[in-house]
């Protein structure tokens, strides 16, 4: 997804003899968009096509899911931080808003990975809220760290492990591909120098999976599937993640929000500037502490807080971090604000007087914007702080009383 890199033992061309110890290893080309677009090639010590037996299941909150009938268009404060849930990476996981195109959701783990899990339906961004861990895939191990974010391709047979089995994370789960935006790549795919970030600053997985029975258990191996708002679940007679080594462009790949380049300029930019990743339908963006807009000559001077817009084909999502947020009040670290098309929306009162002459902001957040109106799952409306489209108004009043 990053660029070509290759991890362990392959053969001098593609699809040719490839032995190891006098054994014939398997290929498996992973391959997008049909066979016209990126791919990578692995090379199995066992056939990852010796399923036993294939049955379905359900995890409530995660899959199948639906959207709550009739939502009432208006802002939305989704408090993450009361979300009550126990499992791993994948029984811990469940999806608050959603659309054709993509699923939010949380994860709090506070179990040890039991499951391997791959996701059938497009690629998965994780963003680490709380600390680190590795992710264990067919591709290798990847370690990864606080507020990382975490690419997992679509298809991609994985466990996610926290450090310590507990760990905090927003997921973005899309129905496409999630890539770099194609502004910040170059004509030979190279990450163009004007470009918030560099191919330095992704990291890959450093060494590949070795079975262990102690970690790995004696099969069978169930791998958990999702396709179609549906899982199956996969049973291997023999340990399948194990390859031999693997060369191409899909891979998983960690990026540190805090190595994002943020852009400032004199006069305030469209968040949009903050753009990172993006897919068919949305696109991710990070919010990191910065200088902010600086423009000040015969007394007119910047305003750094966001103005009120209107962006009227989109709805987005502010996952808050760490930090002030400068035009936001009564939201917490692990927050969650909508903001939908069809309903303008800006600071709060007081937030948009009290930026003018800042020089720096701390904030730190996640936004989504999509194309396609969001819809919260019951897990959302459980967890919602249902006055906040309100809270403009009432802090006028309050304001306005304050200065009686
Ligand atoms: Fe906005």
């Amino acid at each position: 997804m990053i660029h070509y890199m290759k991890l362990g033992s392959v053969p001098p061309k593609h699809h040719v003899t490839h032995y190891e110890d006098g054994k014939l290893l398997m290929e498996q080309c992973m391959t997008r968009i049909g066979f016209d677009s990126t791919y990578s090639i692995l090379y199995y010590r066992t056939p990852p096509t010796d399923e036993c037996a294939v049955r379905s299941m359900e995890l409530p909150g995660f899959c199948p899911i639906a959207p709550v009938k009739d939502q009432p268009l208006h802002r939305r404060h989704i408090r993450t931080q009361d979300l009550k849930v126990d499992g791993d990476f994948l029984t811990a996981r469940r999806t608050l808003l959603m659309n054709d195109d993509i699923r939010v959701g949380i994860a709090k783990v506070n179990q040890p990975a039991n499951h391997w899990f791959s996701n059938g339906e497009g690629d998965e961004c994780w963003f680490a809220y709380d600390g680190g861990g590795t992710l264990e895939s067919v591709y290798g191990l990847l370690p990864f760290k606080k507020h990382d974010y975490v690419i997992i391709p679509k298809g991609t047979p994985y466990r996610l492990h926290p450090e310590g089995c507990k760990g905090v994370f927003l997921t973005f789960e899309s129905d496409s591909h999630i890539d770099l935006p194609k502004q910040f790549r170059n004509e030979s795919g190279q990450i163009t120098m004007d470009a918030p970030y560099c191919h330095r600053d992704f990291r890959v997985p450093q060494e590949l999976v070795r079975f262990d029975k102690s970690r790995h258990g004696s099969g069978p191996y169930p791998l958990i599937v999702k396709l179609g708002n549906e899982l199956t679940v996969h049973e291997f007679q023999h340990f399948p993640w194990e390859v031999a080594g693997w060369d191409g462009t899909v891979y998983p790949v960690a990026f540190n929000i805090h190595d994002y380049q943020p852009r400032t300029a004199s006069i305030h930019l469209p968040p949009t500037i903050h753009i990172t990743f993006a897919g068919r339908g949305f696109v991710i963006c990070s919010f990191v502490p910065r200088k902010v807009d600086y423009f000040d000559r015969d007394g007119v001077k910047a305003i750094p807080c966001p103005y009120g817009h209107a962006s009227v084909d989109c709805d987005e999502i502010l996952y808050y971090v760490e930090g002030n947020f400068t035009s936001r009040k009564g939201i917490e670290s692990q927050s969650i604000s909508l903001h939908p098309m069809g309903v303008p929306h800006g600071p709060h009162p007081g937030t948009y007087e009290k930026s003018i002459g800042k020089d720096r902001t701390s904030e730190l957040a996640v936004m989504c914007d999509t194309f396609k109106p969001l819809r919260l799952t019951s897990a959302a409306c459980a967890i919602e702080d249902k006055d906040y489209h309100y809270t403009w108004v009432k802090r006028e009043n309050e304001a306005m009383e304050t200065s009686k």
